[in-house]
């Protein structure tokens, strides 16, 4: 295994191996040697803080940047008082990117007192020209950028990065490689992300994540099931598959393979009981993955199948591929194939022309599913997409107003769904001791639910039966079942 390999026996003398990952570990060995010389210098090891921003994807990119970084020899910080500070950056709404503004105004006050400390921004903010312009011009003080296609060669950027004075900038359009085997640092032992794929081709119209992820580019199968079975080894007993669009996995792969057949496959790995993904376009989500969901034991009982709007004409404007009724069939035929299934959706309130009525059509989806959870999300104009340059965008005003009356409506009806479960005994898989109260602990049901209840920090990572005794809205508590 690459993650096994002796860095201290690679001559960073020698010329750099072209082929990667083999170059990746020269660099990561050339880091290494650096940070020797900072650890005999000052006396300790360097301290990294990675903060990740937006999806699942960023989170487990982050464990690659965090594995590296373990790699050459840093240790990890609780916050931004560390020697050295990474944003992995999202830019899916115009809040993730005011976030990262607001928190560098901050890094560049304390870097002023700590000049030595490095920083570095990567991730899907850093594909947008205008981002990496207003950085060099505005936040100087900033060491590397870099982007969602080149992160594999964090180490050999930060090698460079360290032997010069200037901000090193890094960023490509897009990318056919998919570069396996460098180290990574996992945020939990029981539970992993794994990538399925990178990109999405669907072009939504007021979506930026095609423009800075890139076109679609499928794993093969072998080495999924190949990390799979090595995570499985490791202690790993729930995974979740992570790509923008996981129905449409395989279809460009020289030999194609459907996301169904994909699960069946993954179902055989011994040692993993649970199997969730993310996330599902309803426009290819097949009849034989409805059937493989049905039958199966591992895959979870829970689907994320983005609604976005209600209305068939705002969903033509957002270039959807589906309408109302060919959603509600859809979610009809999966409950019918997996009755106990929660299933959770997004909404987006107020692309442009959306009027009273076409809100409503959504206000309608939302009685008719009936969904255990809904993520809200106010539209944000992203500059270079279609609708950012639709007409009739809709006031403030109105936006927020139906903001709060779809997520009153979603929350209300989340807690009646969740109210029903109540009594039932069912398997939790225990992901750690409850902050608040150290006599329980916190799990999540294969419906997502969370739940707490009564246990030690043995129980992590095991799954235990459980009585859900008590619905509070979106959560439980229960106890132990005898
Ligand atoms: N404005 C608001 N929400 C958006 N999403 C994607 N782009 C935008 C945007 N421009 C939401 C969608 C998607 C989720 C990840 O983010 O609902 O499913
Ligand atoms: Fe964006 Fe649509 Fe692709 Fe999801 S499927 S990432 S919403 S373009």
């Amino acid at each position: 295994m690459y993650n096994e390999i002796d860095l201290d026996r690679i001559d960073i003398n020698a010329k750099p191996p072209i082929e990667e990952p083999d170059r990746q570990y020269y660099y990561m060995a050339k880091c290494r040697e650096w940070v020797r010389k900072f650890e005999w210098e000052n006396g300790r090891k360097p301290t990294a803080f990675t903060q990740t921003f937006g999806c699942q994807m960023n989170a487990r990119d982050s464990e690659k940047l965090a594995g590296i970084l373990k790699s050459i020899g840093y240790c990890q910080a609780k916050d931004e008082e560390a020697d050295f500070v990474i944003y992995n950056t999202c830019t899916v709404r115009e809040n993730a990117n005011n976030k990262v503004w607001g928190r560098l105004g901050y890094l560049n006050a304390y870097k002023k007192r700590h000049p030595h400390m490095k920083i570095a921004l990567c991730g899907c903010m850093m594909q947008e020209a205008e981002v990496v312009e207003k950085i060099k011009k505005s936040y100087p003080f900033v060491d590397l950028v870099f982007g969602t296609h080149n992160i594999y060669k964090f180490a050999e950027l930060f090698a460079d990065s360290l032997a010069q004075e200037r901000i090193l900038v890094d960023i490509w359009k897009d990318t056919d490689k998919i570069v396996e085997e460098l180290p990574v640092e996992r945020k939990y032992g029981f539970k992993s992300g794994v990538n399925i794929m990178f990109g999405c081709n669907n072009f939504c119209s007021y979506c930026i994540v095609p423009y800075v992820r890139g076109r679609e580019r499928s794993r093969k199968p072998e080495d999924i099931i190949a990390e799979i079975k090595g995570l499985a080894a490791d202690g790993v007993v729930e995974i979740m598959l992570l790509g923008q669009n996981v129905n449409s996995y395989g279809k460009n792969l020289k030999e194609p393979i459907t996301f169904a057949e994909l699960l069946k496959r993954i179902q055989d790995i011994e040692g993993i009981e649970r199997i969730r993904f993310m996330t599902s376009h309803p426009k290819d989500l097949s009849g034989e993955l409805v059937e493989a969901m049905g039958k199966s034991k591992k895959i979870c009982r829970h689907l994320h199948l983005p609604l976005q709007s209600g209305s068939s004409r705002i969903l033509k404007a957002m270039n959807r591929h589906y309408d109302k009724e060919q959603y509600l069939s859809l979610v009809e035929k999966i409950r019918k194939a997996v009755p106990d299934i929660a299933l959770t959706t997004d909404i987006i309130v107020g692309f442009p022309g959306e009027t009273e009525e076409d809100f409503l059509e959504t206000m309608d989806v939302v009685e008719q599913v009936g969904y255990e959870s809904a993520f809200t999300f106010i539209y944000s104009k992203r500059t270079g997409t279609p609708a950012a340059s639709m007409e009739d965008q809709v006031p403030e005003d109105v936006v927020k107003d139906r903001f709060d009356r779809l997520l009153k409506r979603v929350q209300a009806i989340a807690a009646i769904k969740a109210e029903k479960r109540t009594g039932s005994i069912e398997p939790v898989l225990v992901e750690e001791v409850n902050e608040q109260d150290k006599t329980l602990v916190t799990g999540r049901l294969s419906s997502n639910f969370v739940v707490h209840f009564p246990g030690t920090e043995e129980m992590i990572g095991k799954i235990v039966n459980v009585e859900l005794k008590e619905c509070k809205g979106f959560y439980f508590y229960g106890e132990a079942a005898k």
